[in-house]
């Protein structure tokens, strides 16, 4: 049997996502390379790896055995990873961060400091979404997560750093800029600008109106936090972001934080690991720079 480290990759991909749509997403490659992959595979093995029933994909009895080896052999290969980067020290190791779309507003800034400080490390950044930062954590892909709420039901290591407050964004001719602690029910028959669902903006924002008894209803709804701004100045609906995504749209007036009852909504940043996980010197590191110093590299709008 000759197969290769970088098939059963994709075999534990399309496995754990159930979707070779979803598997090629999530490792950059394309729909047929990846049914290529496993093709080759199956024909290695000589059973078929997956049934297609309908629209959903389900394992064979072979690719459940396939499924426990694959995961035993990434096991084995991460520790073999983890020891030799212990081995290299901090100065020369390799550092996996996966971020929260919104954390990558200021998760630049904290990995440029600590590059300068280390500079023989190798940073690779994720920017994602909650739910596949999920997968990620059960796939034991990244070294550390940066989220906005550890996910439920998962043994993981966090620890918070900072606040992460939520606010309502209006563009600066709204009739309500100049209001004072606005009550939340004005907003029931407002279309808000929404990140996607799966965000953990939106489940915070959508908890918040629930306890208050006040519809959200959501109008566009987009990936990136930047889009949400834009379209917010350009008239299409109020928007609610956190705070590090602002900075030159309130110095420059473009856009100005509504003052509301029961905002801002309050969050906070966590780094985090799956439990058990041993953290390479670099991860230790930089997990200990990001609770101790986050702050310092992070510029909150006034
Ligand atoms: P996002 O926020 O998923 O809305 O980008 C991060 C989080 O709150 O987890």
């Amino acid at each position: 049997m000759h197969i290769t480290l970088r098939q059963l990759e994709v075999f534990a991909a399309v496995a754990s996502h159930e979707s070779f749509t979803r598997a090629a997403e999530a490792l950059h490659l394309s729909q047929p390379g990846v049914s290529m992959q496993i093709k080759q595979l199956e024909s290695s093995i000589g059973l078929p790896l997956f049934e297609h029933v309908g629209k959903k994909i389900f394992l064979t009895d072979a690719g459940r055995e396939m499924y426990n080896y694959s995961q035993g052999i990434s096991h084995l290969l991460d520790e073999a990873e983890d020891v030799l980067e212990t081995l290299k020290g901090v100065q020369s190791g390799k550092l996996a961060i996966s971020v929260a779309t919104t954390a990558s507003h200021f998760a630049t800034r904290l990995l440029a400091a600590f590059s300068h400080r280390y500079e023989g490390v190798t940073i690779s950044l994720d920017i994602t979404n909650r739910e596949s930062l999920r997968h990620q954590l059960e796939n034991n892909v990244p070294d550390l997560v940066i989220m906005g709420q550890p996910p439920e039901n998962m043994d993981v290591e966090s620890e918070t750093f900072m606040e992460n407050p939520l606010v309502m964004i209006a563009p600066a001719n709204h009739p309500l800029v100049k209001e004072k602690n606005i009550p939340l029910s004005k907003f029931e028959n407002e279309h808000f600008v929404v990140r996607e669902s799966g965000s953990g903006t939106r489940d915070a924002i959508q908890r918040v109106f629930d306890e208050h008894g006040v519809t959200f209803r959501t109008g566009i709804e987009m990936t990136s936090n930047e889009a949400i701004k834009q379209a917010v100045e350009a008239g299409l609906g109020l928007g609610i972001v956190s705070i590090h995504t602002l900075e030159l749209e309130l110095e420059t007036q473009r856009l100005v934080i509504l003052d509301v009852e029961n905002f801002p909504i309050l969050r906070y940043w966590y780094i985090l690991q799956r439990k058990g996980k041993r953290l390479s010197p670099v991860a230790q590191a930089f997990k200990q720079f990001v609770l101790d110093e986050a702050s310092k590299f992070i510029r909150l709008p006034k």
